[in-house]
Parts: C-alpha cells; structure tokens; sequence
C-alpha cells in the first residue's frame, strides 16, 4: 500500500518522481547514512520544522505543480493588496514557437512591497522588533533599527525623492557599500513605485556610467567614502567619473545625493560639484516621518538588476512587483525554516540579486530581524564572522563557497573559539559547494547541527529554484537537492530533449514561477534569444547539472562563457572587451580556471601588437584595463602571453583548448587538427610560465 503511494508521487518534476530515499525515509526506514552520504536532519529539528517530512512536502510540491494558480494566491493572500488581482492568477507562454514570452503573476491586483515590508509588519503589532542589526566595519561600530524606525527613515528618503521629481516608473540608481541607507534607499524607491538599480559599489567609473546610460536615471544615490578591512574606497570619485562619462555620452543627471560616512571621510576631503552633489544629511532628515503609499500594479516593474551574460554588455535583469514579492518571502520562508525569533545574517552585498531578494525583501516580508554588516568577513581577523554571530545571536547565517573555503583554510580555532551555539540554520549561495567545504562548514561552523540550505537560484530567477528545505529530507553534501514549490527542473540534451531519471545534461525550467524576471530592460529580443531559443519551450538557465538515483539535483557550473569568481558572475567577452582596450593588446581570450578559493580564477590569453615585447609592467597594466573598465573583482588571475590564438580555418577561436592549456590538462587537449595553425598550441604550452 505505501509503494503504491510512493508509485503515485511520478508527478513530480522529472526524476524527482523516483526518489528511494525519500521513500524510505515515508516508509520509515532508517537509513546507513554514512554508506548512503545521507545527512538527516536531527528529530528535534523535525518536530518543530516548518515542513518536517517529505510527505508534507510532496503533498505540497505536488499542489503548487498541479494547482499553481491556487497554490500561489493562497500565499499571496497573507499580504496585503489594496485591490486583489483579475481572476486569472498568470499568464504565461514560455514557448517562443507559440509568439513572444510572456510572463505575468497577480495581474491587476495593486499593492506595494514597501508597505509589505514594513507598515504591514507594524500593524500586526511588531512595529518595536528590531528589522536592521548594522556592524560597522569596525568593531564596536554599530546601530539598531525598529520596524517603526526603518518606515520612518524610509519615509523620509522617499518624500525627498519625490519633492525632487521621481515619480512612479522612474529609474534611481544606488550606488552604496552596505550602509542601512542601502535597504533605506531600496524601499524608498519602491514605497513610490520608482525602480532602483542597485550598482555593486566595487564596479568601475566606466561599469557605473555604461548602466547609468542605459537606465538614465533620475537621481543618484552614493555615499563619500567607505571602509572595507583597513581600506579606504572613494566611491564619490568614482560616481563623479561615471556621471562625467555619462553626460559625454548624452545623459546627465541633475542630482547626485551622498551620504556622508564621516567614519571613511570627512565632507571636507570630499570632492564637489555644487548645484548637482548633495549632503544626504542635510535634507532628507528636514522631510515627514510618513509618506503616503504609491499603490502600483503587480506587473510594474520593482527593480533593475544588471548582470553578466556570456557577450555583449551586461543585462538590465527586470523584476516586477507582486510575484517576486510573493516569491521572495516563500522561499525565505521555508528554505530557512524561518521563525518569528530568528536573527537572521546573509554576507551577501546589496548590490548583488542575493541582497536584493534575502537582506532586504524577503526577509523584511516576513518580519524577521536582519543583520547588515559593512566590512570584510575576515576584518580584522578570520574570526570576525563568528564574533558577529555571537553578538547579535544570529539563527540562521546565509553564505558563498568561496567564504567557507576561505575561512576553512584559515584554520578551525577561528570559529571553535566563539560560540556560534544560536545557529540554527546554514545556507550557501553562488556556486557549487565542494562536499569538503560542505562537511567543514555542516561539522565544524554548525556543530553537525545545523542543516545547510544549498540554494540554486540566478539573478533572473528571483529567488530559491533548487534548495534543501531544512527538515523535510535528508542532505547530501555537495548537492543542492529538490527543486521549491512551483519549480519543474526539466534536465535536456543538446538537441533539447528531456532526459529523465539518473543523467546529466543542461539545466531548463518548465513553466513560469511567480519570481521569474520578465524581461531585459530595454531589449526583449535578447530575453528571448538568450534564455529561450536554445532549448525551446524552456527557460534555458546556462548551467550544467546532473541528477542521481535519489532524483537529487547536483550543479556542475555554467555551461556557457560566464565564469563564476567568488559567486561574481563575470562574462568573458566583458573582460576580453576591456583587455583589447589596452592600445598594446590585439587580442584576447578569457576562461575559467579551477581556484581554491575563488571557485573559479579568470585567465586571459593576451596577444600583442606587432613588436611589443612582453613586460611585467604591461601585464601590470592590462590587468588595471580591466579593473578600470569592470572593477577590481574581475582583474585577471593570469595573463598568458599568445603569439597566437588557437582557430577554427573559419576564425573561430577554440575555447576548449585554451580551457585544458589554462587547466594544464595537457594530454586531454583533444584533436587539433582541424586548427587554422595547429603550431599556436605548442608555442601556448611553451610559453604556460612565462
Ligand atoms: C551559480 C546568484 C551551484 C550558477 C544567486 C548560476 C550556483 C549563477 C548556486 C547565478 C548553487 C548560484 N550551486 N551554483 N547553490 N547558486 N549558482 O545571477 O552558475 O549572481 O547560474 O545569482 O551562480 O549567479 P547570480
């Protein structure tokens, strides 16, 4: 009888249909889990999960799958609408041979996120709960922010930018290290349906001017300064350089407000552009503490994101308002099994969709209690994370890889020393996480206590896609797991046929999520040739991922020329575009390479003009092209002088060998033959140390 149960639960997205463990787990066999590389969650953390067995999550993943309409506004009615969506919940076609993608969720219903996040939050009573724990960047500087204060500051910033003409649908771009006036300007934009493009604040002058131009927008927000460890980082400079560059190129704007951070830099020392700069301090702390909602459309647009594709300039990623709201706040919900008492700390930066989606929105939807922390995760030593950890009893405590890989080669008594005795929950976003890293951070960070929530999700998807549900089901070290509620990872050939049960191949959606981007600012075309034309029917994700026997889903890494830098996403032809910059270099190829650390380290094969001798200093100034044009994150690891690049007889430059070269996988560097000029690889290879 339980079989047949189990026989039923082929519903489920391809492969997940058949998942032995899980069924054993139902069926309440206990499992070898050393043989099996299964890690149970404890019965203590059951009995209280949100979701504390596969069957709970079956039942529901089969619902959100065959009913998603009513799965989802189920959800969507804990939150407040000001007029409740039509009676179709979506529309969607992801299909470009049925006509243009179309992807929309709770049409017609109006609400706000800002009030969402924090008048919605008030009203229930929580109005004094702590939302924002700040760390400075300094140990013992630091600040607090109730819920009532937050809307306050909020308010405040957002009757400023309105009082200076930004009204609804206006583009303001923020460009801020991670200050509480990051999320304060966030929901500012977003309480009058002004859209924020957040910028990371470690991209280039020219990366801030190039997105400058592409959204025009109304106002900047910058601060003066900041400290990140013992460094001071100028970000007016930086925005001044950008603002001239954009205005050489036809867009000026009118006002830049920045925030003084008198702890990086005084006024004084600040450059200044009278007319167009001006004090954050002294003027938006002179507007009402309230400020009237801007009720929008569930389909209006929240925010531009720009990220890194595999050509061209970066993509404006374009969320709208209602779905991503309702999907942020479900997945922080149950992929943290979040709880009314949690302190909660994602490291990630604003500036990245990982701020966006779990410090700002997700976590302030469902009321919980945030830390934003300014500086460097190992500043001043590598115990800081954990000093932070214990000072504010953090529960739940969000990550990248290449932290956990950082700070585990720095050494245990780093982390035995504190406490860390509040966490509850880990998490881990970005890249694949290796299974040591993954049993470092599950035995010596949690105590083997703490389930590790292994996150799958991209800029365009919003949020969480594959994850653990910590509590529902065993882990894997190393694996990301089942896909959330509402999610159909469909795994394809090359010719983009389904490939069921145990395999590998490329990663695909099927079917909308209530969190999916809608388009690429300013270019639909690219929407759909990017992420819909190479496997039609599907939303292609660019990464690679095979699936086991258990139906679990493990990431093997982009598939496409986007390489992956300490979670960074980078596209190679930005860095190969700004090396060719450089008046001595004609050409350049990037790939990724295996780094410890980083996860993956750039590496550029260079060729020069015509009679320039290779130098130390020139490869000290190709590298600083590239930290110009992108930001210092995307300098290269190596510089590989090329007299020559391996090409196809038809010009085409062959990836594959330059990535065994870079890898110095030399005997598995395949036929050559079809090479233009089969001699560049040697003189590659002869020149590997050079
Ligand atoms: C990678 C970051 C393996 C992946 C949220 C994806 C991951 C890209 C994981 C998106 C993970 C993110 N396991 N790989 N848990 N999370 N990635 O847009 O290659 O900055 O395509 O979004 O990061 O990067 P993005």
């Amino acid at each position: 009888k339980e079989l047949r149960h189990v026989e039923s639960m082929a519903a489920f997205p391809s492969g997940a249909g058949n998942i032995p463990h899980l069924n054993a787990v139902i069926l309440g066999e206990a499992l070898a889990s050393e043989e099996n590389d299964l890690i149970f969650p404890s019965r203590d953390f059951c009995s209280q999960a949100l979701i504390p067995s596969p069957q709970k999550y079956l039942e529901m993943y089969k619902r959100s799958i065959e009913d998603p309409a009513g799965f989802w506004s189920d959800i969507a009615s804990d939150f407040y609408w000001k007029k409740k969506w039509g009676h179709q919940v979506f529309v969607e076609n992801l299909d470009v041979r049925k006509g243009a993608i179309k992807i929309q969720w709770f049409k017609g219903g109006v609400s706000n996120i800002c009030y969402n996040c924090l008048d919605r939050i008030i009203e229930s009573g929580d109005g004094d709960k702590v939302a924002i724990y700040w760390e400075g960047n300094e140990p013992g500087a630091d600040g607090v922010l109730t819920y009532n204060q937050l809307l306050q500051r909020v308010c405040q910033l957002a009757n400023y930018l309105k009082d200076n003409g930004v009204e609804k649908g206006n583009a303001v771009l923020i460009y801020l290290p991670m200050l509480m006036e990051l999320p304060i300007a966030m929901l500012a934009c977003a309480r009058i349906g002004a859209v924020h493009s957040v910028v990371f604040a470690g991209f280039s002058a020219e990366a801030v001017a190039q997105r400058i131009i592409d959204c025009r927008p109304k106002i900047v927000i910058t601060c003066n300064a900041v400290m990140r460890g013992p460094k001071i980082i100028n970000l007016k400079d930086i925005v001044d350089a950008a603002l001239d560059e954009a205005s050489h190129n036809g867009v000026t704007v009118d006002t830049c407000l920045t925030f003084e951070n008198e702890s990086a830099m005084t006024r004084k020392a600040t450059k200044w552009q009278a007319g167009r700069d001006i004090w954050w301090q002294d003027v938006v702390p002179k507007y009402p503490q309230v400020c009237d909602v801007v009720w929008v459309d569930a389909e209006d647009p929240l925010f531009l994101l720009y990220t890194s594709g595999s050509t061209g300039k970066p993509k404006g990623v374009l969320h709208t308002t209602g779905g991503y709201m309702i999907y942020t706040a479900t997945t922080f919900k149950y992929a943290f099994d979040y709880k009314q008492s949690d302190v909660y700390w994602c490291t990630a930066d604003c500036g990245w969709i990982t701020g966006h989606s779990y410090v700002t929105y997700g976590p302030l939807l469902n009321g919980a209690t945030v830390v934003v922390y300014e500086g460097a995760p190992n500043y001043p030593d590598s115990g800081r994370s954990w000093a932070i950890v214990d000072k504010y009893k953090v529960t739940l405590f969000y990550t990248a890889p290449t932290l956990v890989r950082s700070l585990m080669r720095d050494g245990d008594e780093h982390v035995t020393r504190h406490s860390r005795k509040s966490l509850r929950v880990l998490g881990s976003v970005g890249e694949p996480i290796n299974p040591s890293a993954w049993r470092w951070y599950f035995n010596v960070v949690g105590d083997s206590r703490c389930p590790i929530s292994d996150t799958w999700w991209q800029t365009e998807t919003g949020g969480f896609m594959i994850t653990p549900i910590p509590g529902a089901w065993p882990q894997k070290p190393g694996s990301a797991t089942l896909p959330f509620f509402g999610v159909q990872p469909v795994i394809v050939d090359e010719k983009g046929i389904e490939i069921k049960g145990e395999c590998s191949g490329y990663l695909c959606i099927k079917g909308s999520w209530p969190g999916a981007f809608r388009t690429l600012y300013g270019d639909h075309d690219r929407y759909e040739t990017t992420y819909f034309k190479p496997f039609p029917g599907y939303y292609f994700s660019g990464d690679g991922c095979s699936r086991d026997k258990d139906g679990y889903h493990w990431l093997t890494g982009r598939v496409d020329d986007v390489i992956n830098v300490s979670g960074h996403r980078i596209g190679t032809a930005e860095v190969e575009s700004a090396l060719v910059s450089h008046p001595q270099c004609a050409e350049a190829a990037v790939v990724g390479v295996e780094h410890e650390v980083k996860g993956q380290g750039i590496y550029a094969f260079v060729t020069l003009v015509d009679g320039v001798p290779y130098s130390e200093e020139l490869r000290k100034s190709l590298i600083l092209a590239v930290r110009k044009q992108i930001g210092a994150f995307a300098a290269p690891d190596k510089i590989h002088w090329a007299p020559g690049l391996p090409k196809t007889r038809s010009g085409k430059i062959m990836r594959r060998i330059l990535r065994k070269i870079a890898a110095r996988q030399l005997d598995e560097l395949g036929d050559t033959s079809t090479l233009a000029d089969p001699c560049v690889v040697d003189q590659l290879i002869a020149l590997a140390d050079c």
